[in-house]
């Protein structure tokens, strides 16, 4: 699903070959190459780790997450919220929150993981386009700071729900609410991946009215004392490279926004990552700064809160993830198939998505890669790849560990037991130790739930 490069068109590009080794910049920041050209991150040598723990394995470069936490809180400022969608547990919801981003969660379970890890629930915003009265109600009683309100039925249910969070002795009597609108505005992504068009399931589209509908029904619950409507919310998509969409949205937003006299203007998550060689995206202070701008062009003041919710741009290559290669298999006059122990139920994005990563081997770091192979993964079909176009040393064998970088984003968070093949661990590395966040499941683990 990577986008292009930006500067695409310009001849003047410099491409990276193929055959080029793994570039540094896609590698956690902490990574260093020993003379031997083994990799380490977080100064804990990476095929130490995948003997230690084992393999499939999320190598996770704490520097790396915490840098890039405190990156998002200079660039946007204070209500900054780390989209835990893109990877959650424990570990990282405490990671965030001691960083001082806020969270976003969209689900009644990733609710759950947060206030699990002690993350406070005025430091939560609650996400989703189908909230059942549950999750809303388990959210007004934890006291969640705010509530993107996703639908008229939502508004049904907040109103309902709000007026007897009290006498259920909620910690929220009157919700800090936002509305989350859907302007219109297209973006360059993967179609599965793009939410800012009309014709979507999220929130309330501004051309056909449906906003100023829900504006006008949390106003008047402002008024009535049921909810604090204090926001509007807008969502474009994800891995989006070019800045201007988000201008555009400010600029088509401000008109709809202005009289409603809102203190918060919230833009989303959705700033795009590099992938593979190559490519290049822009830094989260440039997002921030070039919203900013547009803010400041469409007469909305410095008092409005404007702040963001990335995920990606976070965790992504903050982490590698570690296999080891069971099988290499050629195929005359087609290619060679080097087969991992994972695939698609630790990163469904290149099924899902066709998104590339690159495959290097750690153990010689700043090889050439000069082999073509395709890396596909143990499942039971072929259309479980996780390269699909990867180059690869020219000694690479059987029993080497592979790694894939920038993995950190929606890859833990989308695995799957398919197969019944169990979930990798997530270890977290720095200062030269590495500890579990998150166990190896256990065939134990995979009858757990049978009754
Ligand atoms: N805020 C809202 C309301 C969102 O829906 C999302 C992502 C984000 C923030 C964070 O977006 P980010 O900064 O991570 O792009 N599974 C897909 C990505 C789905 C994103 C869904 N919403 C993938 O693997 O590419």
């Amino acid at each position: 699903m990577s986008d292009p490069a930006p500067g695409g068109d310009d001849p003047d590009t410099d491409y990276a070959a193929p055959t080029d080794p793994v570039s540094t910049g896609l590698l956690p920041l902490t990574s260093a190459i020993g003379p031997d050209g083994r990799l380490s991150v977080g100064g804990v040598d990476v095929l130490d780790l995948a003997v230690e723990y084992g393999t499939p394995l999320f190598v996770y470069d704490e520097a790396h997450l915490r840098a890039r936490c405190r990156e998002a809180v200079e660039a946007w400022g204070d209500g900054v919220a780390y989209a835990t969608k893109a990877f959650l547990c424990v570990a990282m919801a405490r990671l965030a929150h001691e960083e001082g981003m806020a969270l976003d969660v969209s689900t009644g379970g990733e609710l759950h993981v947060a206030l699990t890890a002690g993350v406070p629930a005025d430091r939560l915003v609650l996400h989703g386009n189908n909230k059942s009265e549950e999750e809303l109600a388990a959210a007004l009683d934890a006291g969640v700071g705010r509530i993107v309100i996703d639908s008229f039925d939502e508004i049904d249910r907040i109103e309902r729900l709000a007026g007897v969070a009290g006498g259920r002795g909620g910690a929220v009597t009157r919700p800090r609410v936002l509305a989350r609108i859907t302007p219109g505005v297209e973006v360059h992504t993967h179609e599965f991946v793009r939410t800012g068009q009309e014709d979507s399931k999220f929130g309330f589209g501004l051309a056909s009215g449906a906003a100023a509908l829900a504006v006008g029904r949390l106003s008047a619950l402002d008024a009535a004392g049921v909810v604090e409507f204090v926001g509007i919310h807008a969502h474009l998509g994800s891995q989006v490279f070019a800045l201007a969409p988000f201008a555009q949205a400010i600029d088509v937003l401000a008109g709809f926004f202005a009289p409603l006299d809102l203190a918060e203007l919230v833009v989303g998550g959705g700033l795009g990552v590099a992938y593979v060689n190559g490519e290049e995206a822009p830094p989260m202070a440039q997002w921030a700064a070039s919203v900013r701008q547009a803010c400041r062009q469409a007469g909305i003041g410095p008092s409005v809160r404007v702040t963001a919710e990335p995920g990606r741009s976070i965790v992504a290559s903050a982490a590698m993830t570690l296999y080891t290669v069971g099988t290499v298999k050629d195929v005359t006059d087609h290619r060679t198939y080097v087969a991992v122990d994972g695939g698609m139920s630790d990163n469904p994005r290149p099924v899902l998505y066709g998104s590339g990563y690159e495959a290097f081997l750690p153990r010689e770091t700043p090889s050439v890669r000069p082999r073509a192979v395709r890396v596909v993964g143990k499942h039971c079909e072929s259309g479980d790849v996780v390269v699909a176009d990867a180059y690869v040393p020219a000694d690479l064998e059987v029993g080497d560990v592979l790694a894939t970088p920038v993995t950190g984003a929606y890859g833990h968070s989308m695995a799957s037991n398919y197969n019944k093949v169990p979930r990798p661990a997530v270890v977290f590395v720095a200062d030269g130790e590495a500890r579990t966040v998150v166990r190896r499941e256990t065939f134990e683990d995979l009858v757990r739930l049978d009754v």
